[in-house]
């Protein structure tokens, strides 16, 4: 069986417990880390991961199967958006922002994104509208 590759962003409590969670599964693999920050370089290595600064780095070299967005609150928009971008589906760590999105805000895609954390699981689903089109929109929450 394959495993699906997935990247962390963000090394900080909760990101290294995600890292902890894809370790110790049978279906995925830890791909890489992307952090600026110090915490970065010591959860790669332990890892035996390609780490790398931005999400915009990671793009360039590589295209996981999935990426958990566990950064500070106020870049989960940016994040988020820029993985819709490319494609890539993304789980973000709750809040899904700090403030309402622009409706002007465009993504290449129209894609689901579970908001919230492995550890409290909840089914919250937002539709990030594609192309401009509208604001993010709460689809459904079980
Ligand atoms: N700590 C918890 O128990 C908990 C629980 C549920 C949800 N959350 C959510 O998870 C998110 C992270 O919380 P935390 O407690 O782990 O914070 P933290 O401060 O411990 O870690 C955040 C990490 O993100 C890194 N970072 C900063 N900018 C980045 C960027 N552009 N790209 C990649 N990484 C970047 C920082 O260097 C740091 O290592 C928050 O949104 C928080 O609301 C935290």
């Amino acid at each position: 069986m394959n495993k699906v590759r997935i990247a962390v962003a963000g090394a900080g409590l909760i990101g290294k417990r995600h890292v902890e969670e894809i370790d110790a599964s049978d279906s995925a693999v830890l791909a890489s880390i992307v952090d600026p920050g110090p915490a970065g370089p010591e959860l790669a290595e332990k890892y035996g991961v390609p780490l790398y600064p931005s999400l915009t780095e990671l793009f360039s070299k590589d295209k996981p199967d999935g990426i958990i967005l566990a950064t500070p609150n106020q870049m989960h928009v940016d994040g988020g958006l820029e993985c819709v971008a490319a494609g890539v589906p993304v789980i973000v760590e709750k809040p899904i922002g700090v403030s309402p999105v622009d409706p002007s805000t465009s993504a290449s895609s129209s894609v689901t994104v579970p908001v919230g954390s492995s550890l409290t699981p909840r089914s919250l689903q937002f539709n990030v509208s594609a192309r401009g089109s509208g604001p993010l929109m709460l689809a459904s929450v079980q």
